[in-house]
């Protein structure tokens, strides 16, 4: 009997997509004599029964492609905005995963996207998912695509703001993306030679931060490259980040839940704009002139580095092995040179923060850059 699969790709959209739809694409139906199709636009496509025959023709002249050709969006299945308003729409999914007669459907995404797919799994779908995003904080992988590619990118920005930084003795302060974890900031920090690397998982003190600009300046060099996580906190925010997070988390009734979740937006919003904030603090704490750049979207854009075609295409290929023998309820994660079969129950909600006492942490620490605490 011919197996029918469908694919789709949800959430933030990352270098690599296109080869891991390609890898597991090829593998499926070249090798197994599958059929596939992809829904187009992440759950929201599988509601709306909009998809596309991914034949032989579709599959080529895509491995070095960035973005997804599937294309992608961030909707959830159970909270959905159709119709005018905020629906679950699993039920939908259920049926229209039905009537294409799919014996598995294949969610290639991060973090959210494994919490998606678990839902649609205890809904009795045969589910496997593929990790891919820029901020590498999928638990249970040793890294997701996109990645290593949005890491070449921010170093090399990193490189070039050292020659103007330089030219004109100022401080740049890069902001890098990676939501909630610190791995691009980190990796990009430790392998462009930020003098300043401030993380999400370690809060920052803003006087340690000036103290290692001027010390840089006493010993002549007067200008200095900050590389700061979008998602870094300076200690008395993060603690009243905590605070909030904390009380969410412990709510006893729903009044208390919407306040905590109230102040959490609040504080949000004041932060909005914290690496322009910083930039003017140092600023004037320093009496260095300094500039902001943000990297942004460009982290996501553009063609996906060899690392992580060759990734995408080992997962993707090992994902339709996995489909051969009828084995559901994963994601495919990379251990070592291995694809590895991981519980979608175990991976789902299972964020991978940068550990304070993490290699890569100390090792920046050897080097001499300043984390912003003592
Ligand atoms: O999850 C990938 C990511 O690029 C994060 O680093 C960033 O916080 C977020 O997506 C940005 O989301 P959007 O593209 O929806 O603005």
């Amino acid at each position: 009997m011919t197996k029918h699969i469908g694919i789709l790709t949800a959430g933030g959209d990352s270098p690599g997509l296109n080869a891991a739809i390609r890898g597991a694409g090829k593998a499926a139906q070249g090798h197994y004599g599958m059929q596939m199709i992809g829904f187009l636009d992440g759950f929201r496509g599988l509601v709306d029964n909009r998809f596309t025959r991914l034949d032989g023709e579709f599959l080529s002249g895509i491995l070095t492609r960035g973005g997804t050709i599937l294309g992608t969006s961030r909707d959830k299945p159970h909270r959905m905005l159709f119709g005018g308003k905020t629906q679950d729409m699993t039920d939908v999914i259920v049926e229209n995963y039905h009537a294409n007669h799919l014996d598995a459907l294949i969610c290639i995404g991060g973090g959210g996207t494994q919490k998606n797919a678990l839902k649609l799994m205890e809904k009795g779908l045969n589910i496997i998912t593929l990790p891919k995003t820029i901020d590498n904080d999928v638990g249970l992988t040793d890294v997701t695509f996109g990645f290593d590619t949005a890491l070449g990118i921010a170093t090399d920005a990193i490189d070039r703001l050292h020659s103007t930084a330089h030219s004109h003795h100022r401080i740049i302060v890069v902001e890098i993306m990676g939501h909630r974890a610190g791995w691009l900031a980190l990796g990009a920090g430790i392998a462009g030679g930020a003098d300043v690397i401030l993380l999400p998982e370690i809060p920052y003190d803003l006087e340690v931060v000036a103290d290692a600009i001027r010390e840089r300046s006493r010993s002549g060099k007067n200008f200095s490259i900050v590389a700061v996580a979008e998602g870094a906190l300076p200690t008395d925010k993060a603690s009243l980040v905590h605070e909030a997070e904390q009380r969410k988390l412990n709510a006893a009734n729903k009044k208390e839940k919407k306040d905590a979740k109230e102040d959490l937006a609040q504080l949000n919003l004041e932060y909005a704009n914290h690496t322009v904030l910083l930039s003017k603090q140092l600023e004037q704490m320093t009496g260095l002139e300094s500039r902001v750049t943000i990297l942004g979207h460009l982290q996501r854009g553009g063609t996906p580095s060899a690392a992580d075609r060759l990734l995408a295409t080992r997962l993707g290929t090992a994902c339709a092995d996995l489909i051969e023998q009828d084995h559901f309820g994963v994601m495919v994660a990379a251990r070592g040179d291995d694809a590895v079969p991981v519980p979608l129950k175990e991976v789902a909600g299972n964020k991978k923060l940068v550990p304070t006492d993490h290699t890569w942490v100390t090792s920046a620490q050897r080097v001499g850059t300043c984390l912003g605490i003592r």
